[in-house]
């Protein structure tokens, strides 16, 4: 447990700090911290309604000054109080563009022995600013029932309000990240501890290029079908099977996929089939099964009872004896993460059940702790693609269908 970090956002609208933000909480929380977003465009939208129009941000309209200023302490009050009542990482998120309000938000947050970060958001590309005003603020619920092209006229006189009293951050601001046109140039300043250290290098790998990302576990191997755990089993014959029509969907569906891989047999075997350079990470190998390894759970139920009831208790946290956890497996697979986050091009990953979940988690914004239940079945290539502030699924069956437990065809 850290002590309580609070990351504040800073930059005017559209700079994507609601993007950022909710990226970096879905990575911590991935992680295993309690991590929670307070985003004051909400608690105005909530107190004061969802339809001011822009001289509300002017910065010399007496009035909406106070009534801003009065929702921005409301959110941070309650993040003070939620992190007083444990929560670990809060991420203030407003625009905070002058030093006199940034000044405040941290005293009041030191005061309460928090670590502060700022991470401010400059980007002066129009193309960019235009795209993200299209794509989240003329849709968002400030401008419900509004024609666009109004919305966007509306929204850009509020941008000129913040411009106009907009002041970056200096160095005698405390601790800073400072990230130039999404990422081109990064500046970091006074950054200290573990978690704020991974932000940076997280932050230093995130893009907004649009592109999806392929999931899927390795055909049916011989293990597969003797009910056997871990293991370095070949493809059994459907696996075989699998691997032919994974090969055709990657040549319909996929441009030029790079092709990810475990170290372990029956994900290579797959890959090989389809025909196209394959790159094998150890940190894609299946969840370490320890001394259960090569078992069936029926063998383990039997011979090791204790082990297959603390297991059912808690799977999430449950570590075979020298083998691995749920929660060991996200540990291990972060670079994998920040890779994926970083490349450009799509990726198709073959991996294996528990890695597959726990990347799925991630990618989805579920909590770590839901990993183990949730259903990859064999024989199915997940398309994800992540949008503004998500990401689609898809998922595709391909023949033949999977055996079940008890032997029967899944579909
Ligand atoms: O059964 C296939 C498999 O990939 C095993 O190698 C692995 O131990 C298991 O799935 C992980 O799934 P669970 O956590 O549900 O046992």
């Amino acid at each position: 447990m850290t002590a309580g970090i609070a990351f504040v956002m800073v930059g005017l609208p559209a700079r994507g700090k609601s993007f950022i933000a909710r990226k970096i909480a879905r990575y911590l929380s991935w992680l295993g911290h309690e991590t929670r977003v307070f985003n004051v465009g909400a608690y105005r939208r909530d107190t004061l309604g969802s339809q001011q129009r822009h001289p509300f941000f002017d910065p010399t309209n007496e009035a909406g000054n106070e009534a801003r200023r009065e929702v921005a302490m409301r959110a941070l009050d309650d993040m003070l109080a939620w992190m007083s009542g444990g929560g670990e990482i809060g991420i203030y998120d407003a625009t905070d563009s002058t030093r006199e309000r940034r000044t405040l938000v941290r005293q009041r947050l030191e005061a309460a022995g928090r670590q502060v970060v700022f991470i401010e958001s400059i980007c002066d590309d129009p193309a960019i600013i235009e795209t993200n005003i299209r794509e989240t603020k003329a849709r968002s619920p400030d401008y419900a029932g509004m024609d666009e092209a109004e919305a966007m006229l509306d929204f850009r006189a509020r941008i000129q309000h913040y411009a106009s009293a907009y002041e970056t951050l200096e160095d005698t601001e405390g601790s800073f990240i400072k990230i130039i046109d999404v990422g081109k140039t990064m500046v970091i300043h006074g950054i200290d501890g573990y978690v704020a250290g991974r932000v940076v290098f997280f932050l230093m790998n995130v893009h907004i290029q649009p592109r999806s990302i392929w999931i899927t576990r390795h055909g049916e191997s011989e293990f597969n079908v003797e009910g056997r755990i871990g293991g370095d089993a070949p493809l059994s014959k459907d696996g075989v099977a699998y691997a032919a029509s994974l090969a055709r969907l990657a040549r319909e569906k996929i441009r030029k996929p790079l092709v990810w891989t475990s170290t372990l047999r029956r994900t290579v075997e797959t890959a090989e089939r389809i025909g196209l350079a394959h790159r094998p990470w150890k940190a894609l190998d299946e969840i370490d099964a320890g001394v259960c390894d090569g078992m069936t759970y029926e063998e383990i139920a039997r011979s090791m009872p204790q082990e297959y009831a603390a297991r059912a208790a808690d799977k999430f946290r449950y570590r075979y004896p020298r083998g691995e956890s749920y929660q060991d497996v996200i540990q291990r697979l972060q670079p994998v993460i920040f890779e994926l986050e970083r490349e450009r091009e799509p990726v198709l990953l073959i991996g294996h059940q528990a890695v597959i979940r726990a990347l799925y988690a991630y990618m989805m914004d579920q909590p770590p702790e839901a990993c183990p239940k949730i259903p990859v079945p064999l024989h199915t290539a997940i398309k994800l693609t992540p949008t503004a502030y998500g990401c689609d699924e898809v998922r595709f069956p391909l023949p033949p269908a999977p055996l079940d437990a008890e032997g029967f065809r899944e579909r």
